[in-house]
């Protein structure tokens, strides 16, 4: 049976899932709840100067009939007396000394910073995340991502932290930047032991169209937030990703961002994370999801012969490279298996609008199935993405599997479309239908 026990950093915990800093973690109660129900650690909600929140303080970014598959929040780090966390911690720890607590810190001065990382050292966590990343309120006071946001901040801060700490030392990191390596980098100049991502991505959920006011509505105000879940997930990997692949940041990862599943847990860790943080799911459904997500990560292990979570960290990264290394002779066809096919022609409209009109609908209206034009298709996939029955339609690989030319091959060889009307363009031999031809469609419907 797999080991899903981890030591990130040199912080243990039975499995690599932890509450990421946030409403699930706000309270001795709320932790105490999550390790009994299996949750490896908790990043105890943002600790600093207590602040006073607004209500409401969510927006949700609904999607058809699927409830959330956004958050947006506009709450501030912990309301609560710091003595009142620590006398929690104290708690939780001495019940669950196995378990990793880490305590996400947020204050504002050197002596400060000092000050709350003794008292949380002294409560008995296994770990300090430094919070560089709230998106809103917090920054609008110098903290948050306004220290997250400049690389000089991010330094100086983990330099006092670690002129202190006697635990691991993480620094959490926004995502709101133009390039997250430079974080990073900055975090482990600064002496960091390790780098969490992502916080929240500054946002609005949406507008009250009859009031003119954006969510969530406080009064008859609102402003901008933090947004999470599900969402998110492809911009975190991403990061992730880009943390993990820099040569120059080479410090452990705590991934975040929209994990509900394990398999959005093993994406994160193909991808470079060593363990993972879950906050918007364990709101949105409570702590109950850790067990089928423990249950699938030991089944895919054991599936893949993985013996610890280390064999898969970063599994993924040697199949990424950037575009120039693709081969440009890879080809790729769609194909309908009639037999699944219900004829819904969804994915007729999708290539005939936006892609290349590489579908034809049948002449006889008895059969719905539509036909694939192979010489037409260029294989972008978008017919499969949007085709509703699982498996139905398939990419069928066309090439001659030998044979391999890239961008940057082709680059070198001086062979790559040059001017605006070049030869090489890519597109030149795809057919095209005479635009008029749209107009007599039109007229013939
Ligand atoms: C309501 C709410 C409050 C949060 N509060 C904090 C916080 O106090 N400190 C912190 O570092 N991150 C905080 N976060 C960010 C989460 O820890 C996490 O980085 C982010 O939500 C992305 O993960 P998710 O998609 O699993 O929620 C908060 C997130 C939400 C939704
Ligand atoms: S989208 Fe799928 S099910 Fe619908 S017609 Fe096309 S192939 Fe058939
Ligand atoms: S793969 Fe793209 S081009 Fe080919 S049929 Fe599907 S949508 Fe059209």
């Amino acid at each position: 049976m797999a080991d899903l026990s981890v030591n990130f950093v040199g912080i243990k915990a039975p499995n690599p899932f932890w509450l990421a800093s946030g409403p699930p973690s706000n309270s001795g109660y709320q932790v105490m709840k999550a390790f009994d129900s299996g949750w490896g650690g908790a990043v105890w909600k943002t600790l600093g100067i207590p602040t006073i929140n607004v209500s409401s303080r969510y927006g949700g970014v609904n999607y058809r009939k699927t409830r959330m598959i956004g958050l947006n929040n506009i709450e501030l780090i912990s309301d609560r007396r710091l003595s009142d966390n620590l006398r929690d911690i104290e708690d939780v720890k001495k019940h669950f000394p196995g378990h990793a607590i880490i305590a996400s810190l947020m204050v504002q001065t050197r002596d400060e910073w000092h000050q709350i990382v003794k008292d949380a050292e002294n409560a008995g966590v296994d770990g300090i995340e430094l919070n560089f990343g709230c998106p809103h309120g917090m920054c609008e006071r110098g903290m948050g991502s306004a220290v997250g946001q400049e690389p000089k901040l991010i330094e100086l801060i983990t330099s006092w932290v670690m002129e202190i700490a006697k635990v691991p030392v993480i620094v959490k990191l926004t995502p709101n930047v133009t390039d997250i390596t430079l974080s990073a980098k900055a975090a482990k100049r600064g002496g960091a032991n390790a780098i969490a991502l992502i916080n929240t991505i500054q946002s609005i959920a949406g507008v009250d169209i009859d009031n003119f006011i954006p969510y969530p509505i406080v009064g008859s105000m609102s402003t901008n937030g933090g947004y999470s879940g599900p969402a998110v997930k492809p911009i975190a990997l991403n990061m992730v990703k880009n943390c993990a692949m820099d040569n120059d940041v080479s410090v452990p990862i705590s991934g975040i961002g929209g994990i509900e599943t394990w398999r959005d847990a093993v994406e994160f860790f193909l991808l470079g994370a060593g363990s993972v943080q879950v906050c918007t799911a364990v709101m949105h459904y409570g702590f109950g999801i850790i067990k089928k997500m423990i249950i699938g990560l030991e089944q895919y292990m054991d599936e893949k012969g993985f013996k610890s979570i280390d064999e898969i960290i970063g599994k993924a990264l040697p199949n990424v490279t950037n575009w120039e290394n693709l081969n440009l002779k890879h080809r790729v066809i769609a194909k309908i298996n009639r037999e699944k096919c219900t004829g819904c022609q969804l994915c007729y409209t999708a290539c005939e609008d936006g892609a290349y009109q590489s579908i034809a609908l049948p002449e006889n209206s008895i059969n719905r199935v539509p036909i694939i034009i192979e010489d037409n298709c260029v294989g972008c996939n978008l017919c499969s993405l949007v085709c509703p029955v699982d498996n139905c339609i398939t990419m069928v690989r066309k090439d001659n599997i030998t044979e391999i030319e890239t961008w940057k091959q082709r680059t070198e060889a001086g062979n790559i479309p040059s001017t605006f009307d070049d030869e090489l363009a890519g597109g030149l031999k795809h057919p095209s239908a005479n635009p008029l031809d749209a107009l007599k469609r039109k007229k013939n419907n």
